[in-house]
């Protein structure tokens, strides 16, 4: 193996810069060339590559988002189009990639390996929604933004004896919901897999309300409620004053922890010696504090750990401070 491809897909996430450190360091230290290639899948049909020094990667390790860019091409799923990102690597006589993203880059990463490009892929992402690994780079340093985000929110309600709808991000995964509320002891939390209704909320909070319980935070997944109409509600229903507040893409941003920039660098590490083992279609993963490859294919139809059982008893908890 002489040259190898690195590239960044879908959302940004931070620890992703410290992943292709890993995949540039490993890799020149074996003697292979690494090109970067700019804004993910497009770059790649583009032939957008440019080789990667060594010395770049001590600038890089401690910036948030991805230095080579990152974007979402749902086109690729076309094999005319892969066809011509195969043409571009063969043209530059890249061998090789490692594919940084979310499951969103999986299956282009399956089929260009199909198409005798050998790819490895890396679970970059902040919803934690990658059932073959416990963590993806990119969750803990969007956790810890969404903690700091919600004690500063409580700080102020506190004083003004309001309640807070706090609208947390991570598509159809509630991971950064469920760690937060248990981070933050958010009094009611509605992750995506375990949703409360409207009522349910407002009458959690008006029990608060009876009790005259001083601060109450409200953390819900993105795409359940309209954030400010559920104040609205929850203001009528028990009396409190209660804002608003939609973190948005602050948690996609930021300097990454030393848990995300661990992660990124080992499993870097780890699947440039899968590449050079001559293996590809397959997704490095974090299990019980081991690195784990397993093929692309395998981890589409693995089950997403339950959490139900951690968030009714976060939830028992919570209730028993009303009586
Ligand atoms: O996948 C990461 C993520 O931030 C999700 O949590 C969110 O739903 C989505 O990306 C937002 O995407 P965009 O930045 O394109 O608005």
């Amino acid at each position: 193996l002489k040259k190898i491809g690195v590239l960044t897909s879908g959302g940004d996430a931070p620890g992703m810069n410290n992943a292709i450190a890993g995949v540039v360091k490993s890799a020149h230290a074996k003697g292979i060339e690494v090109f970067g290639i700019k804004d993910g899948y497009k770059g790649l049909i583009n032939g957008w590559f440019t080789k990667l020094d060594s010395d770049f990667t001590l600038d890089i390790i401690s910036k948030g988002g991805t230095v080579l860019g990152s974007a979402r091409l749902p086109e690729f799923k076309e094999e005319s189009v892969r066809q011509k990102a195969v043409d571009q690597l063969q043209k530059h006589g890249i061998e090789a990639l490692v594919v940084i993203g979310g499951d969103g880059s999986y299956m282009g990463a399956q089929r260009l390996t199909e198409m005798g490009i050998n790819c490895v892929g890396l679970p970059g992402t902040i919803d934690n929604d990658i059932v073959s690994s416990d963590y993806t780079i990119g969750f803990d340093t969007a956790l810890n933004t969404v903690i700091e985000s919600v004690d500063k929110i409580r700080d102020t309600m506190t004083s003004h004896n309001r309640a807070a709808v706090v609208e947390v991000m991570g598509n159809r995964c509630g991971d950064l919901v469920t760690y937060a509320a248990i981070g933050t002891q958010a009094e009611v939390f509605s992750p995506s897999e375990s949703k409360l209704t409207e009522e349910e909320i407002c009458i959690q909070v008006k029990k608060l309300a009876d009790i005259n319980h001083r601060s109450v935070i409200i953390l819900i997944s993105e795409k359940q409620f309209d954030a400010k109409a559920l104040a609205k509600k929850i203001q009528e229903v028990s009396g409190y004053d209660t804002r608003a507040t939609i973190l948005g893409h602050t948690q996609r941003g930021g300097r990454p922890t030393g848990m995300d920039r661990y992660l990124a660098f080992t499993a870097a590490m780890f699947a440039v010696d899968k590449l050079i083992a001559g293996e590809g279609g397959l997704y490095i993963g974090i299990e019980n504090n081991q690195l784990v490859a397993r093929d692309i294919e395998s981890t589409l139809n693995m089950p997403k750990p339950d959490r139900t059982q951690i968030i009714n008893k976060i939830r028992i908890l919570n209730s028993k401070q009303i009586k």
